[in-house]
């Protein structure tokens, strides 16, 4: 693949793809096209921003005009760009149906005109709703139950019929809940581990007994590269582990592992319409040789092992009034 379009490139899983994509494909071009929002960050590429087969572009999915410079001349577009936390658009839905389908949209339509080879759409496993029991399979049906996986789950379907449509080949993964460097702190496992490095209440929502199985960011980007190489197009693959982990139990080891007292434990109000659980069954994405590399044990002391040693990275963030307001808003007004 000489060139590929990775758009969210600035955000946490996307700079992880990047660096990815650079070391392990050293004939490749990487455009990214971010519009760095709140969560966008060039600093996320700070180790790879020397290299001259990256090109970075400030700019928006929704834009044709900006769309049009990213992509032409690509043969890969990978779609990161989104707006990510299930919390945000509990608060405020409108920019995920902008961003997520509308930009999707745009995307697609560009892809389609400019007869790109392959396109991926990064999806997550919030489009299945809550699974009490058993594991989803890919052809289960979609059952979105906030407005973040409504989205998600609307330019799926978007995609797919740009599939069946225009012949466009669209690859769909559906990700599990992703850990690990440059991931931004509102997400729990970084909220968890910045608030503990401060001595600050570790906010667990309803009874903490929701569990979430937890991937390694690189984990995810090998998963991506292998769907977006050998991957059959039109079709989704679930890339996650089954490692079911509790909000209560992950607060625990948190501190634990940091050596804070267990009393910064604190249960707050749940969220709205919470989904209890969401477990993959992956063996779709199995059958083209991905295997996770890391265990919950080594991502989990990894992932605080790094904010450990990147405090000016998240401080910086935290010190923010956008990120101040939103904290506020999330946990002191809700
Ligand atoms: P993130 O919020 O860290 O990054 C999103 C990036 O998209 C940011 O750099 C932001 O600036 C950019 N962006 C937002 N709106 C844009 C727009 N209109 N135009 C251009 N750029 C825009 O998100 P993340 O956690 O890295 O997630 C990346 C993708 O993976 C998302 O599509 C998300 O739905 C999906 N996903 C995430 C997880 C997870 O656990 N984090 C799991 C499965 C799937
Ligand atoms: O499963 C994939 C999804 O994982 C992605 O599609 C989303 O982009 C990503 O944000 C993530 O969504 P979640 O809702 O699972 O992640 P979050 O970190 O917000 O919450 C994880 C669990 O922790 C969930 O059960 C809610 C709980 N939680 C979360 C926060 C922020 C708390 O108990 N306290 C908190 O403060």
């Amino acid at each position: 693949m000489d060139a590929m379009l990775v758009t969210g490139g600035a955000g946490f899983i996307g700079s992880n793809f990047v660096r990815y994509a650079l070391n392990r494909y050293p004939d490749t071009q990487v455009v990214v096209l971010d519009a760095l929002t709140y969560a966008g960050n060039l600093s996320n590429l700070d180790d790879s921003k020397d290299s001259d087969r990256l090109r970075f572009i400030q700019g928006d999915i929704r834009d044709r005009s900006q769309v049009d410079e990213a992509m032409r001349g690509v043969e890969a577009v990978v779609n990161f760009a989104a707006e990510s936390h299930v919390d945000r658009s509990i608060l405020d839905p409108s920019s995920f149906i902008e961003t997520n389908y509308n930009g999707v949209n745009v995307l697609l339509e560009a892809a389609r005109r400019l007869e790109v080879k392959r396109f991926l759409q990064v999806s997550t496993d919030e489009v299945y709703g809550h699974v009490p029991a058993g594991l989803s399979a890919e052809g289960d049906p979609l059952a979105p139950r906030n407005p973040y996986a409504a989205s998600k789950a609307a330019a799926e379907l978007l995609a797919q019929s740009y599939y069946i449509t225009y012949g466009l080949p669209v690859l769909i993964t559906r990700g599990g809940n992703t850990v690990g460097p440059y991931q931004y702190p509102e997400k729990v496992l970084p909220l968890f581990i910045t608030n503990a490095l401060e001595y600050k209440p570790l906010p667990v929502y309803g009874d903490g007994s929701a569990v979430r199985s937890y991937l390694y960011v690189e984990d995810h980007c090998s998963a991506i590269d292998r769907v977006l190489r050998n991957g059959q197009p039109g079709s989704a693959y679930n890339v996650g582990t089954n490692c079911e982990v509790s909000g209560r139990d992950l607060a625990d080891r948190v501190l634990e592992i940091l050596d804070r007292p267990a009393n910064l434990r604190e249960f707050v109000p749940d969220r709205s319409g919470h989904d209890l659980r969401y477990a993959l069954d992956c063996g779709r994405v199995q059958s083209l040789g991905w295997r996770p590399a890391f265990d919950f044990d080594t991502m989990l002391k990894g992932t605080v092992q790094w904010y450990v040693d990147h405090q000016p990275w998240w401080q910086e963030i935290r010190n923010e009034d956008s990120y101040r307001s939103y904290y506020r808003k999330q946990y002191h007004e809700r």
